[in-house]
């Protein structure tokens, strides 16, 4: 099964197909926001707004191992995820879709991680799925690749902050990609992001930075990226050829009493 966590405003996808049920999933983290379970062409598909119903939750409060959880209770295989981000370039506009190949971690308080109880630690070279990336590009104008950094947030970046992920190699500012990402990773699931440029970063842009901006763009590309992911849904095949649903092989450390050599 595959998954689409929406951020604002993406409801509609749900509404391209049919026999749509809604569920409150339990986790031991807590309940997931209200899941649509849908068919689109025959595939099931569920929807997950990761802010909860109305942007209940900023993306600091975000519980984001009882999404991922819930996700993986309910079956999904893949993700597709939708971000809004700022853009550290000039070259790269409101509007764009960025495809995230890599990432930089600047939260600071969320739960990042399934393995409190016991030492995992997986390998995120490659922190995207390549599959579900390789899709999403050919399936839509997309600007290209980037490296995606996420902030703790709510507050914007200041102007030093943007210069200083400018010099570490990033090309797109948020505050929801992690660490989603690496929980779906955790529990073996393919993920990927689709990421709509809904502002300049700070500074970079000679206003003010508002809500309202960063809104109007997401309404106002919503129809594309419904497209977007649509035609990849359309183009994912049953079977898939990556190693996500292997991560966990070689991650764990065992209890020294499981160890020959101790
Ligand atoms: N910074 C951080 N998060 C964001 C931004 C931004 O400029 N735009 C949308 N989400």
């Amino acid at each position: 099964m595959l998954a689409v966590i929406g951020g604002t405003g993406i409801y509609e996808i749900v509404e391209m197909g049919d026999e749509v049920e809604k569920k409150i999933i339990k986790t031991p983290y807590g309940d997931s926001p209200e899941v649509s379970v849908f068919q689109l062409h025959q595939k099931e598909a569920v929807f997950m707004p990761r802010h909860s119903k109305g942007h209940a939750k900023p993306p600091h409060i975000v519980n984001y191992r009882a999404n991922i959880w819930a996700l993986k209770k309910l079956g999904v295989e893949r993700i597709i995820a939708t971000n809004a981000v700022g853009s550290l370039f000039e070259s790269i506009k409101p509007g764009d879709f960025l495809i995230p190949h890599d990432f930089i971690d600047f939260t600071r308080m969320r739960k990042g991680t399934f393995y409190d109880d016991k030492t995992v630690h997986i390998d995120v070279t490659e922190p995207y799925c390549h599959e579900l990336r390789d899709i999403l590009i050919s399936s839509g104008e997309v600007v290209g690749e980037g490296v995606y950094v996420c902030t703790e947030g709510p507050r914007f970046e200041t102007k030093a902050e943007v210069e200083m992920f400018q010099k570490l190699g990033g090309t797109v500012v948020g505050m929801t990609g992690l660490p989603e990402a690496v929980l779906a990773r955790e529990l073996e699931m393919c993920y990927a992001s689709v990421c709509t440029v809904s502002n300049f970063a700070a500074s970079i842009s000679p206003n003010k930075l508002t809500i309202d901006e960063v809104f109007e763009i997401l309404e106002e590309k919503k129809e594309d990226l419904i497209k977007l992911i649509y035609n990849s849904i359309l183009k994912i095949p049953s079977k898939s050829d990556c190693q996500c649903m292997n991560t966990l092989d070689g991650a764990e450390v065992e209890s020294s009493w499981e160890r020959e050599d101790l």
